[in-house]
C-alpha cells in the first residue's frame, strides 16, 4: 500500500516537473503495475470529446521519413506516394488498424523546391477508392486530387506540376468524397516542404529532427481494442477523439540541443481546434502561415490553430537551463514536450525580417460572397450541398479576386467553419472588418471562421481547372459543406 502510495507520488511528481501542468479532474490510477489517468475507460465513451490529461512524456516523437525521391536533379523530382493499410503499436497492448503512405500511419515528407518540375506517382493498394490532395499545393486543377481525380482501389496515377510558390509546410490526405473523412481518420496525411533560395539563406533552425520539426496534432478515439472505430466515434458535426496523437506518438517528447527550434504545426485533426500556447507562458515566434514565411517574426503567446491550417513557430530557449520544463499545451493537455540539453547549439538570433509579401491586389477584381451555415447533417454553403455535377462558381485565370466569406450564426450557435480553397494561396484582407492579427498577414488557404464572423480575403488564380472550396471540419465536409470554382 505504501509503495503503492508512493509510486503515485512520485508519477505525479515527474508529470508536474516534466509538463509544468496540474493534473485536474483526472486522477491517475495504478492498474496492474501500469499508470493510467482514466483515458482507456473514457476513451470506450464516443461521446466524450474532451483531451484527457495523459501520462508523463514517454515517447519519443516519431519523425516521418523524408521521402527518397525515385529521382532528383536541380530541376525535377519525381516521388512515388503509396496509400496502404497497416498497423501500428501506439500503446501497449493490441495494436491499431491504420492506413499510411509507404507505411503504416500518416505518410513521408516530400521535399520540393521551387522552380522544381515534380512528378508524382500515387498507387492506391487499398481495397476502396481514394485521391490524392495535395493541400496548399499551387498547382492545375487537373493536378489537385480533389473528388473529380480519384484514384480507384489497386491502380495508379502520375500527376505533374511545377512548383512556382515560396518556401512553405504543406500537407496531402484523400479526398473523395465519401471517405475522405474516414480515410484521413485512419491515417492518410503526409507532408510537403517547398523549399526555396531566400528562405534557405535565412538563419532559421533548418535540421530536420535536429532544430526543425514536423508536429501534426490529431485527436483519436482509441476503443477498448485500441482501434480507430471511426463509426463508433462518428459525428456529423466533427468526429474529434480524446487522445492526442504527434506524428501518430502518444505523449512524445524532443530533445532540444539547440537554441531556436522550429516547429512545423500541422492541424491535422478531423475537426478539433486548438489553442496552442508553451507552459511557460512565453511567446513563441510565428513565422510563417499555411502558405510560407510571413515578412517578420510575430511573438504569439496563444496560437490558434483550426483543422487544415498550419503554423511554423520558433522556440526561443535561450534564457533556459537544461532540464527546465517546457511544452506546448493545448489548455491543459501537453500536446509536445521539449527537453532541454546542457549545452545547446546557438544559431544567433532570429532573423528580423524573413520575407516579401507582394502588395494585395484588388483593383478590378472578381467579388463573392460565400455564407456557411448550419451544422450536423444541414450544412450548405449559400444554401447549397456539394453536388459534383454542378459548377458554382467560375473565375478567370489572373483577374483579382476577392471573397466575403461568412459564418451565418443562423438559429444555432457555436459552429466554427475552416474554410480552406483549393489551387491557391491567399491573404486576410479584414477579420469582422478589423485588418487581421500581424501572424494571420502571410500566405493562408485555411481560415478558421468563427461563429458569426465575416473574413475578407484576396488572391488570384494562376491555373486553370476544377477547385474545390469547403469547410476543412472534415465530416462537414462530407456533408456537402464544400463547392467547385471552375477556373478558365
Ligand atoms: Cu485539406 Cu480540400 O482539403
Ligand atoms: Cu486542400
Ligand atoms: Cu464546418
Amino acid at each position: 500500500m505504501r509503495a503503492k502510495n508512493w509510486g503515485l507520488i512520485g508519477i505525479v511528481g515527474v508529470a508536474l516537473l516534466g509538463i509544468g501542468i496540474v493534473i485536474g479532474q483526472t486522477r491517475p490510477t495504478m492498474m496492474g503495475g501500469r499508470t493510467s489517468r482514466g483515458m482507456d475507460m473514457m476513451s470506450s465513451n464516443s461521446a466524450t470529446t474532451n483531451l484527457t490529461a495523459t501520462a508523463a512524456p514517454s515517447q519519443k516523437l516519431r519523425l516521418p521519413p523524408l521521402l527518397k525521391p525515385d529521382y532528383s536533379d536541380a530541376k525535377s523530382v519525381a516521388y512515388t506516394v503509396t496509400a496502404q493499410t497497416g498497423t501500428m503499436a501506439f500503446k501497449s497492448g493490441q495494436k491499431t488498424q491504420t492506413l499510411g503512405y509507404n507505411g503504416a500511419y500518416l505518410g513521408p515528407v516530400l521535399q520540393v523546391k521551387q522552380g522544381q518540375n515534380v512528378t508524382i506517382t500515387t498507387k492506391n493498394a487499398l481495397k476502396s477508392a481514394t485521391s490524392f490532395h495535395w493541400h496548399g499545393a499551387v498547382l492545375p486543377g487537373k493536378m489537385d486530387g480533389g473528388p473529380n481525380e480519384p484514384v480507384a482501389a489497386g491502380t495508379t496515377k502520375q500527376i505533374k506540376f511545377k512548383v512556382t510558390q515560396p518556401a512553405a509546410t504543406l500537407w496531402f490526405h484523400p479526398h473523395v468524397m465519401g471517405s475522405t473523412a474516414k480515410q484521413v481518420y485512419q491515417g492518410l496525411a503526409g507532408l510537403i516542404y517547398v523549399r526555396d533560395a531566400a528562405s534557405q539563406k535565412l538563419k532559421l533552425p533548418q535540421k530536420y529532427g535536429v532544430d526543425d520539426f514536423p508536429v501534426v496534432i490529431q485527436d483519436r478515439q482509441f476503443d477498448a481494442h485500441n482501434q480507430f472505430d471511426y463509426a463508433k466515434a462518428y459525428s456529423a458535426d466533427g468526429t474529434k477523439g480524446s487522445t492526442l496523437l504527434i506524428n501518430g506518438t502518444l505523449n512524445p517528447y524532443i530533445t532540444v540541443k539547440s537554441q531556436l527550434v522550429r516547429l512545423r504545426l500541422v492541424n491535422g485533426s478531423n475537426a478539433r481546434n486548438y489553442q496552442l500556447a508553451l507552459s511557460n507562458h512565453q511567446a513563441m515566434q510565428q513565422i510563417a502561415d499555411d502558405g510560407g514565411l510571413l515578412t517578420k517574426p510575430v511573438p504569439v503567446k496563444k496560437l490558434a490553430l483550426a483543422p487544415g491550417e498550419r503554423a511554423e513557430v520558433v522556440i526561443e530557449t535561450t534564457q533556459l537551463a537544461a532540464g527546465q520544463p517546457l511544452a506546448v499545451m493545448a489548455g491543459k493537455q501537453p500536446v509536445l514536450t521539449l527537453r532541454l540539453t546542457q549545452d545547446r547549439r546557438k544559431l544567433g538570433q532570429l532573423p528580423t525580417t524573413l520575407a516579401t509579401l507582394p502588395k494585395l491586389v484588388t483593383d478590378g477584381a472578381q467579388h463573392q460572397h460565400l455564407t456557411f451555415s448550419g451544422m450536423g447533417h444541414m450544412v450548405a454553403i449559400n444554401g447549397k450541398t456539394y453536388s459534383q455535377n454542378r459548377i458554382d462558381l467560375t473565375a478567370k485565370v489572373g483577374q483579382p479576386q476577392v471573397w466575403t466569406v461568412k459564418n451565418d450564426r443562423g438559429m444555432m450557435s457555436g459552429r466554427t467553419h475552416p474554410f480552406h480553397l483549393h489551387g491557391v494561396q491567399f491573404r486576410i484582407l479584414s477579420i469582422d472588418g478589423q485588418a487581421p492579427p500581424a501572424n494571420e498577414r502571410g500566405w493562408k488557404d485555411t481560415v478558421d471562421l468563427k461563429t458569426g464572423s465575416t473574413v475578407k480575403i484576396a488572391f488570384t488564380f494562376k491555373n486553370r481547372g476544377i477547385y474545390m472550396y469547403h469547410c476543412h471540419n472534415l465530416e462537414h465536409e462530407e456533408q456537402g459543406m464544400m463547392g467547385q470554382i471552375k477556373v478558365s
